[in-house]
């Protein structure tokens, strides 16, 4: 059994079954399975061949104690844990199925935080208008940082690593995410492959390059507190998940100028 640095909750996970345990009990997650992904996903002939039952990520919506729901209820925000074992699917990294999230106020979507607790994370955000897809965005997280989904972006997390990626998120919980989209198109503008290369999906046009970055120094000031003991002590701070037109800039992510290490892009 494996310790998770959520303080203060007392979580464990076994690296076997990916079950989580909250106080010594079982929690009930969210399985996606290859099937799943089946749309989304680059390499076809690898997803024809392998067992489409193979159980791909976790998701476990509303760890919470008891003793702490009186905060979480009133604000409409939910605390969530995900687990992404290391995976291939066939050429491409494992990656969550994708979605959007729909307005919240005024013409901004609901925007999302997330903390990567173990392991390390590329989130890929997308802007659309219309059907042309306008801004592409990769943040490239490690542990303890804190990544905001901005308004109008969907996105999708990759496990770019050998690791298990454990993230914490706190999102709203007056919205459903939107799948049909990034599903039509066969995921998101680019797939990130084996490798570290990014290659892009065919059926977007126009699709512009990669603009890489870096989570915002704002949110790095924050490392060494979870975001479950920020919402605790101060659950105004997260008021932008409901309200976006609140959330100030200097949260989000901030360009990498000076390259990015190991990644590669096609057709640069
Ligand atoms: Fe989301």
């Amino acid at each position: 059994m494996n310790l998770l640095d959520v303080k203060p909750l007392d979580l464990k996970y076994d690296e076997k079954t990916f079950l989580l345990f909250m106080d010594d009990t079982a929690l009930d997650p969210s399985v996606r399975r290859l099937k799943d992904l089946h749309e989304v996903a680059y390499d076809k002939n690898f997803l024809n061949r392998a067992k489409e039952n193979i159980p791909v990520y976790y998701i476990y919506r509303n760890v919470c104690r008891e003793m702490d729901w009186h905060l979480f209820v009133p604000h409409k925000i939910r605390h969530d844990i995900s687990l992404i074992p290391a995976f291939n699917i066939g050429k491409e990294f494992v990656k969550t199925l994708g979605h959007y999230h729909p307005i919240a106020e005024g013409k901004l979507t609901y925007p999302e935080v997330y903390e990567i607790v173990s392991g390390e994370a590329h989130y890929l955000l997308q802007k659309i208008e219309g059907s042309k897809v306008v801004d592409v965005v990769v943040v490239d997280a490690k542990e303890g940082d804190k990544v905001i989904i901005p308004p109008d972006y969907g996105h999708v997390t990759i496990n770019p690593s050998e690791r298990t990626l454990i993230m914490a998120n706190l999102v709203s919980t007056q919205f459903n995410p939107i799948y049909q989209p990034m599903r039509e198109m066969g995921g998101a503008a680019y797939y990130e492959l084996k490798g570290h290369l990014f290659v892009k999906n065919e059926r977007y046009f126009n699709t512009p390059q990669i603009r890489f970055c870096r989570p915002s120094t704002e949110l790095r000031s924050l490392q060494g507190n979870s975001l479950y003991s920020l919402f605790l002590k101060n659950p105004g701070m997260f008021e932008y998940l409901n309200k976006p037109l609140r959330l100030e800039k200097s949260a989000l992510m901030e360009p990498v100028n000076h390259g990015v290490g190991h990644i590669q892009v096609e057709d640069l």
